[in-house]
């Protein structure tokens, strides 16, 4: 197979501008979960975007804080997190918990899970892990989670979305 070598309108060269990646990548459309967990002086949590689903056998999730996050080493001292997938109309949960330095928790309806875990009221669904492995991920961390138990909405209906740097909703 011939494959020019001539650049075209389509080539973009991704590794150059960080900004110029991050925007090329919010092309790719995902929910927003808050993972949260106890740490020492209490609840902890921040909005990640970047979660997904890993393995089934065993059961595994991965998500990617960024080395800078002051949440994630409060909670990864626990062993364990929750991930609570947002819902529809909860761009102000996804606001209050990227916000570094403040009291998230103080706005919002939350109990203890069953693995003891925060989990936030209204959220789609919560799944608690037991912390299985880190991975570098450069100025990330890959996280993988080991599922231990998982809670879900009765009436679930439509997710929080996030698409090109703005929230979004199916309805
Ligand atoms: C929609 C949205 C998606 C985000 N996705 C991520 C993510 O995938 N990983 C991450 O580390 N931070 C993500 N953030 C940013 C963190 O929530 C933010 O840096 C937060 O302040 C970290 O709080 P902390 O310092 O208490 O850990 C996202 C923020 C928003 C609003």
């Amino acid at each position: 197979m011939i494959v020019s070598a001539e650049p075209t309108e389509a080539v973009l060269d991704l590794g150059v501008d960080p900004a110029e990646l991050r925007r090329v990548l919010s092309h790719f459309c995902s929910g927003i979960v808050v993972v949260t967990g106890m740490g020492a002086d209490g609840p902890a949590g921040f909005t990640c975007q970047a979660f997904s689903a890993l393995s089934l056998d065993p059961p595994l999730v991965l998500f990617t804080p960024q080395r800078t996050s002051t949440s994630w080493p409060l909670i990864q001292r626990s062993g364990r997190f929750s991930v609570n997938v947002l819902e529809a109309g909860q761009e102000p949960i996804s606001n209050a918990f990227a916000r570094s330095g403040t009291d998230k928790f103080a706005d919002v309806g939350w109990r203890l899970g069953p693995y003891g875990n925060p989990v936030l009221d209204g959220v789609l669904a919560a799944i608690e892990c037991e912390l299985y492995e880190t991975h570098d991920g450069g100025d990330h961390l890959i996280v993988v989670g080991r599922v231990l138990g998982m809670v879900e909405h009765p009436d679930a209906t439509a997710p929080l979305l996030y698409f090109r740097s703005r929230y979004r909703s199916l309805v």
